[in-house]
């Protein structure tokens, strides 16, 4: 099967020469690659989280690979005031932020019997909390200022079909996406565009650490469930967003846009995992079947 990704940049260069964007998570995993991407098209970035040391880090590699401009402001997405010293501090240091990256996310597996309502509110918190705090904070920043912007808010496949062993996460991120849908209508007017990613499994120490753990793995192979039997890699969502923040996106807004080698539909079709039945089979499933019809 050739199904080899080309992991160059989609956009032609200084593309993204302009925008000023704020990646909340943006020390680690998926966010920190969106932003080497952002970095590599000309846009200015600041990242946040919770732990300086990380953004410090990151800060300082991505400088080196891209000579780009990053910054960071240590924010808790849950706590609003946080948020509103973020966005502040984004303006001083890059500029205008028009783009604002809801990624910061919390998850764990766990059967839902086994957790108190803190782990629930600690998921629901970081995920949705975050996101509708950072959406609040920049939005009413940007229509005050008759300003227009973009938000991109990462979301899961399981935002629309729900998952079980992760349902804060699903309850979390589901009402992100009706975030994101909701608001593209109703913030448009303001020329405020509202996207959203669902990935699937796209390996990172974050995720793989707290969903795939060691001896799950042996079990379950997370590759089983993709058609296209492969991870995704980094760079391609890298520019899937850096396309949906473009202004050759303009026109896409309430959007989900999913990149999972199509395994959530995999999941869905009743028939799906006929994939299964050997191909010298499908002879004599033929004759069975249609013996039937001649039978009635
Ligand atoms: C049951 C658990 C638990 C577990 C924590 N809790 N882990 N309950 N099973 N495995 C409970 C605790 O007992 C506590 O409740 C409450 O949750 C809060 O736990 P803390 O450890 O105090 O919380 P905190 O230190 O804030 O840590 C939050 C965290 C942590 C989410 C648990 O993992 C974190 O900071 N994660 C950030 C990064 C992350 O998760 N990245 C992965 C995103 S991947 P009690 O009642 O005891 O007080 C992703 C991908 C989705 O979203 C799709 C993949 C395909
Ligand atoms: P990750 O590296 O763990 O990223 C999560 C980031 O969120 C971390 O940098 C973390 O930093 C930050 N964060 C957590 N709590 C925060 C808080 N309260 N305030 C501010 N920042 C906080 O995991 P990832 O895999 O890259 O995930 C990134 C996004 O992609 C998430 O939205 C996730 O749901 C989504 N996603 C990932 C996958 C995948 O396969 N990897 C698939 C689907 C969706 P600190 O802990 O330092 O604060």
């Amino acid at each position: 099967m050739n199904n080899k990704p080309d992991l160059s940049l989609l956009l032609r260069d200084n593309a993204l020469q302009g925008k000023s964007i704020v990646i909340t998570g943006g020390g680690t995993g998926l966010g920190k690659s969106m932003a080497t991407t952002f970095l590599k098209l000309g846009a200015r970035v600041l990242i946040t989280s919770r732990k300086e040391e990380v953004l410090q880090k990151t800060c300082e590699e991505l400088r080196q690979a891209t000579g780009g401009t990053i910054e960071y402001a240590v924010c808790d997405v849950r706590i609003m005031e946080q948020v509103e010293a973020t966005l502040a501090k984004a303006e001083a240091l890059i500029g205008p932020v028009n783009v604002w990256l809801n990624n910061a996310a919390g998850n764990f597996i766990s059967p839902t019997e086994r957790l108190s309502h803190r782990a629930f509110d600690t998921i629901i918190d970081i995920v949705l909390k975050g996101t509708y705090n950072s959406t609040l904070a920049a939005g009413k920043h940007w229509i005050a200022n008759n300003r227009t912007g973009v938000f991109l808010n990462i979301v899961t496949t399981y935002s629309w079909t729900g998952s079980a062993y992760v349902v804060p996460s699903a309850c979390a991120k589901a009402g992100v996406l009706a975030l994101t849908r909701s608001l593209a209508v109703e913030w448009a007017k303001y020329g405020i565009r509202s996207v959203a990613i669902a990935p699937g499994p796209f390996p990172t120490a974050g995720a793989w650490s707290r969903l795939f753990p060691e001896n799950i793995s042996k079990k379950i192979d997370p590759l089983s469930r993709i058609p296209l039997k492969r991870f995704g890699e980094h760079e391609e969502l890298g520019n899937l967003a850096s396309f949906l923040i473009s202004d050759f996106a303009s026109y896409i807004n309430g959007e989900v846009i999913t990149i999972d080698g199509g395994e959530w539909l995999q999941g869905a079709g009743e028939f799906n995992n006929l994939e299964h039945i050997p191909a010298p089979m499908w002879d004599e499933i033929e004759r069975m079947v249609r013996g039937k019809k001649s039978a009635e």
